[in-house]
């Protein structure tokens, strides 16, 4: 995720804002920039990592008390040094960096370009500093507040001028922003870790708030003007458990993360008067859409359980033939690609080999290819024709989670905008989009019985195989639950379509063995039923996923692990999260290297 950190004091502030900027590196980035105000405003920015904006400040000497500064990860444009922060408007009096999404940017781009400003990024940030620069008439907070009734979307901000070289102005509405309060110097930042080697006395701001720092003092007022008394904190904890948000692991904050990230997914994307789905990037007309003959899905490993859901997905509300194939086998076996077939890859990398060859192969076959990823600029999201953004922020934990559920948030989008040309209504569109915009709020509610699911993993943590089951949407999270306990916890685990268990894995069920089943009031449930009454036969140990109100599978079962009502298309994004903290639990119970399991990569670029 982007990092801000701002500071205006009494010294020199270019090597403290870098310093600022290394304690983000952890957020994840690809570029980074700093904007420095000393009579003009000095702006270096480079591409890449820290190392690289260091090596161009040792060039030159970068005077000045009050400056911003930015790593950014890449959302709007690709990952290059102009479309990297602080962004200046048309005199280049202001600078600005800037988190969040401005969704109403290419209106505002528009009216601004007829009033004569050229830009020269693809950013919806640079919109911002252009805005507040148009507005200024002597004072930057006047600018800021005037702006921030113009913009929809979220945002922190820090933004300097020229002509005010010792004030920042920062803002806040949906990215956090914290200030430093220091002695003859201030600091904003996104992040408390930014600014924790200066200062450990902290102000939160809040959604609708404005500060403006100078070396004297810190001013937080409304976006009405009215002046907001805010309460000095001090912080306690240290830098590590700063970055990880306070949780023990990253793993852990990434699936803490998720009614944000889903929210993110959806945001700016779904029409809730109409039921109708925009997704830009996918650059498909009208006529190209109504016409996909057959779509097919190229993936690994998390990535292809979210594959195979948007293949139950799409053939059941779209009615178009899908395939899921793993990449690595389809790259390789001659596959055959129909006119009208429609190649969709699902990367949260956007890096992994085999699916990059995957899609480059589908390509040379003549398919329209389209890209789903996490990382903007990644190999894959340039070489797709199209695709469409998760915007689930960095992920840092190898073992998938936050993606996972983005991932499912866009196939369930691309399923309804699909769906709503062929034969859903808007009624029904409208319904299904406003039922997805409660699964954040239930998520977190979820995340409250990580405390009981704990105790279910104490009982379990020394078992050696776990199988799990699932039916129709389910199966996918089925397989997803297993591998999310190997890959951190070492203990084998299977993932079963349920009724298949008989045909193998049910000659394993005995005392010993853990059974997980998940078994939400949707379309299988009656039949899933029997499944359950097959293992409780062999005296397997049954935990389940149930329906909250449910009883007769949960009267079967040892262990119950309850989830909201959901229409069935949105249950997975709910089952998931239980088995990804049975998973966490009994992985850290166990003594593992939950971030960083061994043998595993984040990102696999060889074959
Ligand atoms: C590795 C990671 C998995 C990930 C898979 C595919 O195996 O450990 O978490 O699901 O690669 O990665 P991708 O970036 O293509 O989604």
């Amino acid at each position: 995720m982007c990092g801000i950190v701002g500071i205006t004091g009494d010294k020199q502030v270019a090597d403290i804002l870098v310093e600022g900027l290394r304690r983000l590196e952890y957020r994840g980035y690809d570029s980074a920039g700093i904007a420095v105000v000393d009579g003009g405003l000095h702006v270096i920015k480079r591409e890449g990592k820290l190392s690289a904006l260091e090596a161009a400040l040792s060039q030159q000497v970068v005077p000045g008390t009050c400056g911003i500064a930015h790593t950014r990860w890449a959302t709007h444009g690709a990952p290059n040094t102009i479309n990297s922060h602080p962004h200046t408007d048309h005199d280049g009096d202001v600078a600005i960096v800037h988190n969040g999404i401005i969704e109403n940017y290419k209106v505002l781009k528009t009216q601004l370009e007829s009033q004569g400003h050229t830009f020269i990024s693809e950013t919806d940030s640079e919109v911002l500093a252009h805005l507040i620069g148009h507005h200024y008439h002597g004072c930057l907070e006047t600018a800021v507040r005037k702006v921030m009734g113009l913009v929809e979307g979220t945002y922190g901000i820090a933004v300097i001028h020229r002509n005010e070289p010792h004030t920042i102005v920062g803002a806040r509405k949906g990215s956090p922003l914290v200030v430093g309060v220091g002695d003859g110097c201030n600091y904003l930042a996104s992040d408390v870790a930014a600014i924790l080697g200066e200062t450990r006395q902290v102000i939160y701001l809040d959604d609708g708030e404005i500060v403006t720092l100078t070396p004297e003092g810190v001013k937080t007022t409304t976006v009405d003007n009215i002046e907001v008394d805010k309460e000095i904190q001090e912080i306690s904890w240290d830098l590590d458990q700063i970055q990880k948000g306070g949780f023990q692991h990253f793993m852990l904050k990434e699936i803490h993360e998720q009614p944000e990230t889903i929210r993110d997914a959806y945001r700016g994307r779904i029409l809730l008067d109409t039921g109708d789905v925009k997704l830009a990037g996918l650059r498909l007309t009208d006529w190209e859409l109504r016409n996909v003959r057959r779509i097919i899905i190229l993936a690994c490993g998390t990535s292809w359980h979210a594959a195979l859901l948007g293949e139950y997905l799409i053939e059941e509300y779209a009615r178009i033939p899908v395939e899921v194939e793993y990449a690595s086998e389809f790259r390789y076996r001659s596959p055959v690609i129909e006119p009208g077939t429609l190649c969709l890859t699902i990367s949260q990398s956007g890096e992994t080999i085999d699916t990059l060859e995957a899609m480059r192969e589908a390509k040379r076959r003549g398919a329209k290819v389209l890209g789903l990823t996490n990382v903007v600029g990644s190999t894959i999201a340039r070489e797709t024709d199209g695709g469409i953004y998760i915007h689930a922020g960095p992920e840092i934990g190898v073992a998938s989670t936050k993606a996972f559920t983005s991932q499912v948030t866009i196939l369930i989008l691309l399923t309804i905008m699909l769906a709503r040309r062929n034969s859903m209504s808007s009624e029904r569109g409208m319904r299904l989009l406003a039922e997805l915009e409660k699964i954040p709020a239930k998520i977190a509610g979820i995340l409250e019985q990580s405390d009981a699911i704990l105790e279910i993993a104490k009982m379990y943590k020394d078992h050696s195989n776990f199988l799990y089951l699932g039916r129709g949407y389910n199966f996918p999270i089925a397989l997803e639950g297993a591998l999310k306990l190997k890959e951190i916890s070492y203990i084998h685990a299977e993932g079963y379509p349920a009724a298949e268990m008989k045909h193998g894995p049910i000659a394993l069920i005995d005392p010993d063995m853990p059974v997980v089943v998940i078994c939400t009031r949707d379309g299988s449930y009656q039949k899933i039923k029997g499944n359950v009454q097959e293992v409780k036969a062999r005296n397997g140990k049954i935990i389940s996923i149930v329906t909250e109100d449910e009883t007769e599978i949960a009267d079967m079962s040892d262990h119950v692990i309850r989830i909201p009502a959901a229409p069935d298309m949105l249950t997975p994004l709910l089952a998931v999260v239980p088995l990804q903290l049975l998973a966490y639990h009994i992985a850290v119970l166990r003594g593992a290297d939950v971030d960083q399991p061994r043998n595993l990569a984040k990102s696999v670029t060889v074959e």
